[in-house]
């Protein structure tokens, strides 16, 4: 796996900083709420974030997770969102954190944000470790971001390029060669 990558853009120890971070963010805009607080991942790119980031947020959770799709193969999507997984609780009334690995074009996360709130949340925000602004076609606003980073293919802590990378411990960028 390490030979098919160009370069290491974010370390384990760059992660680990940035997410603690964010963590220790998230608990004090939340530390006066009285009820629990729902956080989302999306599977299968935000598990790893996930888990590291709520073993950092210092206050009662709940798991909930999404598999979502956007339709389309490779680098594009369609911009039409299928929902693969659903949530396992109803969120009505309920504080929401919405954990995603990468906004890239704001597709899938545009369509996610406003199934949300239809489906009666109390609030909703979202928190993405990786944030490409360039790409962006959808407009999406971050809560809590981990990193911006340029239009360059990302793999590791979670990124995949066809399942593949997902537990490399750091993020770096794929080779060109590997996908062309
Ligand atoms: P969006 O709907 O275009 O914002 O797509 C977001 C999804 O595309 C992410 O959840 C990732 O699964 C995938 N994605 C976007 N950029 C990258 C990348 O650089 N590496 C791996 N996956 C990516
Ligand atoms: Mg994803």
């Amino acid at each position: 796996m390490h030979d098919d990558i160009e370069r290491i853009v974010f370390t384990e120890t760059d992660i680990k900083q940035r997410v603690n971070e964010i963590g220790k963010q998230i608990t004090e805009d939340y530390k006066n709420l009285r009820e629990e607080i729902f956080c989302v991942g999306i599977l299968k790119g935000a598990a790893v974030f996930y888990t590291d980031l709520v073993r950092s947020i210092d206050l009662p959770i709940r798991f909930d997770f999404m598999i979502a799709s956007s339709y389309g193969s490779g680098t594009k999507t369609s911009g039409a969102v299928k929902i693969l997984k659903d949530l396992d609780y109803d969120i009505e009334e309920k504080h929401l954190i919405v954990i995603e690995d990468i906004i890239d074009s704001g597709t899938t996360m545009g369509y996610l944000l406003d199934y949300f709130t239809r489906r009666g949340a109390k609030s909703v925000k979202l928190c993405s470790l990786l944030n490409k602004p360039s790409r962006r076609t959808v407009e999406v606003k971050i809560d809590y971001c981990g990193f911006d980073v340029p239009d360059e293919f990302l793999v590791g802590y979670g990124l995949d390029y066809a399942e593949k990378y997902r537990n490399l411990p750091y993020i770096g960028v794929l080779k060109s060669e590997i996908y062309s």
